[in-house]
């Protein structure tokens, strides 16, 4: 059975969602505002005979019909980076400023990290970890190309993460973009879907309520966590969610995303979830021609300093 048909009950138009993620996903950059502006980077592309469209949410973004990204001389320089559309929604959402620090928990291979630090100005510190030693080497050959200074890199497991070896001992902000069974990737890679089993799914799911209570807790109150995930299992959204809901002081936040989205859902098989999870946002291939995703954005509670 295609894993995808778990879904039809919860999207509006099956044939749409299932004809669209199907087709295949045109190659994405990200203008990388460290080293370079949009103008310069429209003129190089042009200059190297290089196709690109402009996306019309986001200003710093092209699509290449006929390219993968790392083909032009203008990536090598480090002015783009390869980044998928639904890949620079938790950034937005996590809105980090110059001169905070921010824990990016699961980092590698960087597209995340690398948005993060150029909405800082490359300004603060941002904790770049990852549990795959493999992974971040491709994480610090991304900073490195882009020209990133305030990040530094951890190899730690997320779920009991240490900030001993830091000098301070609590972040502004998270960023939690587990791992997980990467159904919302299928239009780029189709394997995904023959490789799906629910046993992944509910063995992830466990990570990533671990990793997202770790994220709840080495965050200030009053701080900023984001959740994010490229799959549709409530499982790994909605449910993860719920339990953290539950076990930690924290709340889910209304926030606005600049694509077509659905609310999170929540009733899913024998389950039902807190309602603020409602406050969640869905993102499905056919409204927008983009690949799935899933993003929810959350407020550390517990006293503020002043
Ligand atoms: C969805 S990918 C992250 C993509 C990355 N945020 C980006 O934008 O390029 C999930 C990452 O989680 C890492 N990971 C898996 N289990 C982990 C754990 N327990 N602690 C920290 N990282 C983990 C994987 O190695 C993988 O790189």
């Amino acid at each position: 059975m295609n894993p995808l048909e778990r879904y039809l009950p919860l999207v509006d138009d099956p044939d749409a969602f299932l004809a669209a993620c199907d087709r295949p996903l045109p190659s994405v950059v990200r203008v990388n505002g460290i080293k370079a502006t949009r103008d310069r980077v429209t003129d190089a592309l042009e200059a190297e005979g290089v196709t690109f469209e402009p996306v019309d949410w986001h200003d710093e973004l092209f699509r290449l019909p006929d390219r993968s990204p790392g083909t032009n001389w203008p990536y090598f320089h480090g002015w783009l980076h390869g980044q998928e559309e639904v890949s620079v929604l938790p950034g937005l959402a996590l809105d980090p400023e110059p001169g905070e620090r921010v824990w990016d928990a699961c980092a590698a291979p960087g597209s995340k990290t690398t948005q993060l630090a150029d909405a800082m100005d490359d300004e603060g510190t941002i904790v770049a970890n990852d549990s795959n030693l493999g992974r971040l080497s491709a994480l610090r050959h991304n900073t490195e190309r882009l020209g990133i200074t305030n990040a530094a890199v951890t190899n730690q497991d997320a779920r009991n993460f240490s900030l001993k070896p830091l000098a301070f001992d609590e972040f502004d902000r998270s960023l939690v973009d587990v791992p997980c069974s990467c159904e919302g990737t299928c239009r780029k890679n189709p394997d995904v879907l023959d490789e799906w089993t629910l046993g992944h799914v509910e063995q992830i799911a466990g990570i990533q309520k671990s990793i997202l209570t770790r994220a709840v807790q080495a965050t200030k109150p009053g701080g900023t966590v984001v959740y994010s995930t490229c799959t549709f299992a409530p499982e790994e959204n909605e449910a993860v969610l719920d339990h953290v809901l539950d076990a930690e002081d924290c709340e889910l936040v209304e926030f606005d995303l600049p694509l077509e989205t659905r609310p999170g859902v929540t009733e899913w098989e024998d389950e039902s979830f807190d309602e603020s999870v409602r406050k969640a946002h869905r993102v499905y291939p056919h409204h927008n021609d983009t690949g799935g995703f899933f993003c929810a954005k959350l407020r550390v509670g517990g006293e503020v300093s002043a």
